[in-house]
């Protein structure tokens, strides 16, 4: 079949969608298995120079207490992760200029001496720095187009266009990062026929994941009167995206399961083939507030166990 713009919007919106959910599935399985890869996720900045209407950590809001983890901090956490088994650790921040393309370098640097792969989720850089931290050994990047819409990027996107982010995209692909993007499903004035455009675009830049997750408002940010994203939705465009983009390695992303744990092993069942877990030390990981969610202190080693036992009770298989 020839998925058009219209023809997803069109899905989306289905009285009964279990017959592309089923679809979904085969598709998965087919394609990339049962495996359900396992990634380590490690905050280790909450500052951001960005104003992004939706993000708890952007600049304007004055609530949170701020925190930077220092180089040793941040490749001791990472190797905590690699010898509990973790393959692949994802080091994420706001915009923070504090950490240097030649700071960051030598974290990748250290860190990959242990053995495990490294996702940069770090935003908008210029291309030599992002050429910079792959020479250094950066394998992914992960940057969210957020949404394809224009007018909706500009009013989210105080300080960025669409086109900028999409440029940060192909020069990423472009330089042999396994390339991240992704999307918010529920943002304000969103219709199937942006979803459809959302989904279209991550196939138009060769993505080789996406990380597609549900807003939820965040108290202190101008969309805190907003109503909280659809999770059937959310499951969705996450099936669709699987049956658009059959390789395509697809989490299960944190926001959807926040909600609600169940439906977390609902999206592995129709598409998502990725789990992410924080090992973001407790005194830093509830500072770390993107979305109001219910956290847990870390135990890198006992919440992979745990993980680990989920995955297999799915008859999958966690790497
Ligand atoms: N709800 C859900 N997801 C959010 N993100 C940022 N703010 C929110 C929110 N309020 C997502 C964005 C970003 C990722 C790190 O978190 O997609 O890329």
């Amino acid at each position: 079949m020839k998925y058009t713009l219209d023809k997803i919007a069109d899905l989306l919106n289905l009285e009964d969608f279990s017959e592309v959910y089923s679809e979904a599935d085969r598709i998965r399985k087919e394609n990339v298995g049962d495996i359900v890869h396992i990634r380590a996720i490690l905050e280790f900045s909450n500052y951001c120079r960005r104003k992004c209407k939706y993000c708890g950590l952007n600049c304007t809001n004055k609530n949170i207490k701020r925190y930077r983890m220092s180089s040793e901090e941040i490749i001791s956490a990472a190797y905590e992760a690699a010898e509990n088994g973790y393959k692949t650790i994802v080091l994420q921040s706001g915009e923070d200029a504090y950490y240097t393309p030649k700071i960051l370098g030598e974290i990748v640097k250290n860190i990959k001496k242990s053995g495990i792969d490294i996702t940069l989720s770090t935003g908008e850089m210029d291309y030599d720095s992002y050429a910079y931290l792959k020479e250094c050994g950066a394998d992914r990047y992960l940057l969210k187009h957020e949404t394809a819409e224009e007018s909706l990027y500009d009013y989210l996107h105080p300080c960025g266009t669409l086109e900028e982010r999409i440029q940060c995209l192909k020069n990423i692909k472009k330089l042999g990062y396994e390339t991240g993007g992704g999307f918010m499903i529920g943002l304000p004035n969103q219709t199937s026929e942006t979803l459809a455009k959302d989904i279209m675009l991550l196939r138009e830049i060769g993505c080789d994941m996406a990380g597609i997750g549900t807003f939820i408002s965040h108290p202190s940010t101008a969309l805190k009167d907003c109503p909280q994203g659809s999770t059937e939705i959310t499951k969705r465009a996450v099936a669709l995206t699987r049956i658009v983009m059959p390789e395509i390695n697809l989490p299960a992303t944190t926001s959807l399961g926040v909600i609600d744990i169940k439906e977390k092993n609902d999206v592995f069942s129709c598409g998502a083939n990725v789990i992410m877990q924080k090992v973001t030390p407790s005194k830093y990981k509830f500072l770390y507030e993107i979305y109001p969610s219910k956290l847990s202190e870390t135990d890198v080693k006992l919440q992979r166990i745990n993980l680990e036992n989920q995955i297999k009770s799915l008859n999958r298989i966690p790497l």
